[in-house]
C-alpha cells in the first residue's frame, strides 16, 4: 500500500487536478484507489458532484465520530472517496486537539487495515500549513509536490522542504517528489524553474511533467477526469507515464490483481 498526500502550501498549482486524475490513471489499472479530501474548500467534492451534509464528511474522522471506511462512497470510475466540507477548517483552528489531529490519519490508515488491504491512497490537501495537512503529511508514504512552473516557485518549495525536514523529525524520513504542473515545452521561464528545481532537489523531482492542457480544463467542467473524458488527449498520456514512473521506482505499490 502507498499513502500519497499531494501537497503544496501554494495555492493553485494542481493539486486537485493531479490527485483526481492521478487516481483515475490507478483505477483505470484495475485497482480501486482510497481518495480523500482534506481540503475545507471541497474542490474534489464539488468536482465529483458530492454534497455530503458535515456528519458524512471527513470533518466527521477528525471529530472523532466514524472511521475512514464509513465515510467512503463508491463513484461510478471505480474509485472510493471521502469528500470533504467546509466544517473541516475548524480542525485547523481547535488547537486542544493538535496533538491527537497529527497522528488520527495514520493511526486509522493502521488500525483499519488499510495497509493490509492494499489499495493505494491519494489525499488532496489544501494549500495551508495547518494541522490538518500537517496529519496528510504525517501518514504519507510520499509526498508529491506539484510545482507550477513559474517564478517563485523554487522558493515556495524550499519553504516547503524545511518544513518537511522539521515534520521529519517527529515522524521519520519522507520520500518526496516534486511533479512539473502546466508544463510548456520550450518556454524560456519553464525551462529555467524546472532547471533550478532539478539543480535544488536533484533526484526528486520526476521526469514525468503534466503539460498545460485544456483538455484537463474543460474536463474539470465537466466533472470528469481526463480517461473518461478524453482517453486519447495527450493529458492522459501524461498521466498514464506519472502512474507507470511512480510504479517502476517503487514510491507507489499496487496489489496484484
Ligand atoms: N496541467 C494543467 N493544464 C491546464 N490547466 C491546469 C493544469 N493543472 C491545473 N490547471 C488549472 O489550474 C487551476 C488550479 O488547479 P487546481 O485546482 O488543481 O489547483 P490546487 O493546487 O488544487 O488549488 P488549491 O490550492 O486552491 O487547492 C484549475 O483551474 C485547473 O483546471
Ligand atoms: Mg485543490
Amino acid at each position: 500500500m502507498t499513502v500519497i498526500a499531494v501537497f503544496n502550501q501554494k495555492g493553485g498549482v494542481g493539486k486537485t487536478t493531479i490527485a483526481a486524475n492521478l487516481a483515475a490513471a490507478i483505477a483505470k489499472n484495475g485497482v480501486e484507489p482510497l481518495v480523500i479530501d482534506l481540503d475545507p474548500q471541497a474542490h474534489l467534492t464539488a468536482l465529483w458532484q458530492q454534497r455530503p451534509k458535515s456528519p458524512a464528511s471527513i470533518s466527521s474522522f477528525y471529530k472523532g465520530q466514524s472511521s475512514l471506511l464509513d465515510l467512503a462512497v463508491s463513484l461510478n470510475d471505480g474509485i472510493r472517496f471521502i469528500p470533504a466540507h467546509l466544517e473541516l477548517a475548524r480542525v485547523d483552528v481547535i488547537p486542544s486537539r493538535q496533538q491527537a489531529n497529527l497522528r488520527r490519519l495514520k493511526q486509522a490508515i493502521e488500525a483499519e487495515m488499510l495497509e493490509q488491504s492494499g489499495i493505494p491512497i491519494i489525499i488532496d490537501c489544501s494549500p495551508a500549513l495547518g494541522i490538518l495537512s500537517f496529519s496528510a503529511l504525517f501518514a504519507a508514504d510520499l509526498v508529491l509536490i506539484p510545482v507550477a512552473a513559474e517564478y517563485l516557485a523554487l522558493n515556495g518549495a524550499q519553504i516547503l522542504s524545511r518544513t518537511l525536514a522539521g515534520l521529519e523529525k517527529l515522524s521519520g524520513p519522507k520520500e518526496r517528489r516534486y511533479l512539473i504542473n502546466r508544463y510548456i515545452p520550450g518556454r524560456g521561464t519553464v525551462e529555467n524553474v524546472t532547471e533550478e528545481l532539478e539543480n535544488h532537489f536533484p533526484g526528486q523531482v520526476l521526469k514525468a511533467r503534466i503539460r498545460e492542457h485544456e483538455s484537463l480544463v474543460e474536463a474539470i467542467g465537466w466533472g470528469a477526469d481526463i480517461f473518461s473524458f478524453d482517453p486519447n488527449a495527450a493529458a492522459s498520456d501524461d498521466f498514464s507515464y506519472l502512474l507507470d514512473e511512480l510504479l517502476e521506482s517503487g514510491q507507489l505499490v499496487l496489489p496484484h490483481r
